[in-house]
């Protein structure tokens, strides 16, 4: 790999950055002071040391993102503002893709990085992931209606949804607000569902996946890395 990819990816910043701090012969590779941007290291081999600190080289990107409204969770769109728009350059050369889709309107937990496998294993139906959604409802739901959604709905024509778990707001005087957890994730499944049982979604917020919560702290088109402790939960590696 190139030693200013290792650099970037490393979070040494863009490629033009870690070009300067080669110049100022702040980097050496096993002992020897760096010339090249464009040499080449390997990064499990290579003692590679920016101003004499060891550089742990990572593979993947996992971020987390509070995704706000109005954004498109994909990596390019030619009319709308992409969630990949809104990560920093150094994060976007590192080339991270959302895992999954939030809906244009839909704001919440969305999970970003280049690791295709991790990708693969959170969204595989097989893998029943849970995801829990703040949903704000147009009408109250009845007792008949959380049976319903829980026991499973048929959207799309002919698929039945795998049971689910609804929990209402205590807090609300009518029951318009629920969270909704489900181990799937079909297109619009959450709409979809609200409309099978007459209803209609007008709020939506993904709070969970997995055992990653969205953390709070971040406001709306924020977000950060995950924790060693998320990654673990996330990769069943408790
Ligand atoms: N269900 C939906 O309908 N939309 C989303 O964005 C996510 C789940």
């Amino acid at each position: 790999m190139r030693l200013d990819k290792l650099l970037a990816n490393s979070g040494f910043g863009s490629r033009k950055d870690v070009k300067k701090l080669v110049k100022a012969r702040a980097v050496t590779v096993n002992g020897e002071v760096a010339k090249q941007v464009k040499d080449h290291v390997d990064p499990s081999n290579d003692e590679v040391l920016v101003h004499g600190e060891r550089v742990e080289y990572k593979e993947f990107i996992y971020l987390m993102m509070n995704k706000p409204d109005g954004v498109i969770s994909a990596t390019e769109d030619l009319r709308d503002e992409t969630v990949v728009d809104l990560l920093e350059p150094e994060d976007i050369a590192r080339e991270p893709f959302p895992v999954g889709r939030l809906d244009k309107d839909t704001v919440g937990l969305l999970l970003l990085t280049n690791d295709g496998q991790l990708a693969h294993q959170l969204l595989s139906p097989k893998k029943h992931v849970p995801k829990t959604y703040e949903v704000h409802l147009k009408y109250p739901l009845g007792d008949q209606d959380i049976k319903r959604l829980e026991e499973g709905v048929v959207i799309l024509d002919d698929y039945h949804t795998k049971p689910a778990k609804v929990e209402v707001d205590a807090n609300e005087e009518e029951d318009t607000r629920i969270r909704l957890t489900i181990t799937e994730g079909k297109y619009h499944q959450v709409k979809l569902m609200a409309q099978a049982v007459g209803n209609e979604v007008i709020f939506l917020k993904r709070l969970s996946m997995g055992a990653v919560s969205l953390d709070e702290d971040l406001a709306p088109g924020e977000y950060r890395e995950l924790t060693d402790e998320e990654l673990d939960s996330l990769m069943n590696r408790e």
